[in-house]
């Protein structure tokens, strides 16, 4: 499989917004990131789509990994700027953050 720097999941699921807008922002999504030239390259964005993410309120829900950002309410206008500031230059939109993953780490062992 081909290198890539992201992965993008948007939640396509009727229980976060129960008008599916998470599928009109999933299918805006190549449009973005080929714009952005973030389709193919050392930072290609791989992205896909899921029926629910568990979290079943103020969606859509889009979450960025490998930093582990969750995304609410997530609107057109929002998802270009997670494509422009947070995708392409690596700038998390803070005032968008619903969550972010812990990773917890194990303590180094006795030396
Ligand atoms: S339906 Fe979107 S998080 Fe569950």
């Amino acid at each position: 499989m081909e290198r890539y720097r992201h992965h993008v999941l948007v939640c396509t699921g009727g229980f976060c917004s129960p008008d599916r807008r998470g599928r009109a922002l999933y299918a805006l999504l190549p449009e973005l990131l080929a714009r952005e030239g973030l389709l193919f390259g050392p930072d290609r964005v791989k992205r896909g789509e899921t029926p629910c993410l568990g979290v079943c309120a103020d969606g859509p829900i889009v979450v960025v990994y490998p930093e582990g950002i969750w995304y609410a309410d997530v609107t057109p206008a929002l998802l270009e700027r997670i494509v422009v500031e947070h995708l392409k230059r690596g700038h998390v939109v803070e005032e968008a953050v619903m969550h972010r993953l812990e990773v917890t780490r194990p303590s180094p062992g006795p030396a």
